[in-house]
């Protein structure tokens, strides 16, 4: 199987470290605008080649991997499910554009591959799901993460919100979740999966609470229906290469590799 991850950030990096060990991996390309941070990852493996541009890579792999940006996914998901060529994504947050959701599933769908969304770094999609095929009264996902992680946001910006004067856990935003996507882009891809897995974006409520005393970026998961009720904490530890990003979200796109290419599938 050859693959093409576009991006070598966290989630890149460790993923074609993770693919590197795979005797069923033949080729790794890796793409990123740019080249520096691929040169450590070639220099130490036999599989990983940089392939500055995606498309001139498309037609060889059997699957593309976006861990880029939203960007990135707008461009480069529907250019790979036109080839029909399985997709796995990250950068979950695009997809709050119903226009370019519809378009990739109508494409996946002419050309018979699939997009996969990996749980991220969050656990209890699985349920969620499940639960969704019955009656769901709420879902609520509640984050909390250091006031840095929410630096630079321009929803909080215009609102003068000021981060290093927070003295205690405070809520920066609640609403649903289609405008939690939108405000904080980099933040809440798990607001995004959330919703494609349950009830939608504007069911789907999210609070975020920047907390001084956080140590680990929590996200709590909690739905009630007829099922009665799921609650899920996942207290994550980051990825040593990047801060922002939760360790268990670079795991759950190798764990999604390994089940779309796996003839058994546990959790389903
Ligand atoms: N689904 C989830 O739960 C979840 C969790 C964490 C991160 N993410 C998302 O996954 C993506 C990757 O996360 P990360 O932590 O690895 O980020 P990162 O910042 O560590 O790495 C991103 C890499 O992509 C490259 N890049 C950006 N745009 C590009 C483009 N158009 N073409 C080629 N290369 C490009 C950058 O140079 C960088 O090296 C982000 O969009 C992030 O928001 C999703």
């Amino acid at each position: 199987m050859k693959v093409n991850i576009i991006g070598c950030g966290s989630i890149g990096a460790e993923l074609a470290t993770a693919l590197e060990k795979m005797d069923d991996i033949d080729a790794i390309y890796i793409s990123d605008k740019r080249k520096e941070k691929v040169k450590e990852l070639i220099e130490s493996s036999t599989k990983i080649r940089y392939q500055r541009e995606p498309k001139d890579v498309m037609e060889r792999v059997d699957m593309v991997i976006e861990a880029a940006s939203q960007d990135a996914a707008r461009k480069y998901v529907p250019m790979a499910l036109e080839k029909g060529k399985d997709v796995l994504m990250m950068s979950v947050g695009a997809l709050v554009d119903d226009e370019f959701r519809a378009k990739c599933r109508l494409v996946a769908k002419k050309n018979k591959c699939r997009l996969y969304i990996p749980s991220g770094a969050l656990a209890g999609i699985d349920g969620l799901a499940a639960a969704s095929c019955g009656r769901i009264d709420e879902v609520l996902l509640i984050s909390y993460k250091p006031p840095e992680a929410f630096k630079g946001v321009r929803y909080l910006e215009d609102r003068r919100v000021d981060l290093d004067s927070l003295e205690r856990a405070t809520i920066i935003f609640e609403g649903h979740a289609r405008d939690a996507v939108r405000y904080f882009p980099r933040n809440i891809n798990v607001a995004a999966t959330v919703s494609l897995a349950g009830i939608g974006f504007e069911k789907t409520k999210v609070r975020l609470v920047a907390d001084p005393s956080a140590r680990r970026n929590t996200h709590r998961l909690i739905v009630k229906g007829e099922i009665g009720e799921i609650e899920v904490s996942c207290r994550n530890l980051p990825s040593p290469s990047n801060p922002k990003t939760s360790l268990l979200a670079a795991l759950s796109v190798i764990s999604a590799v390994k089940k779309a290419k796996e003839n058994v599938w546990v959790g389903a």
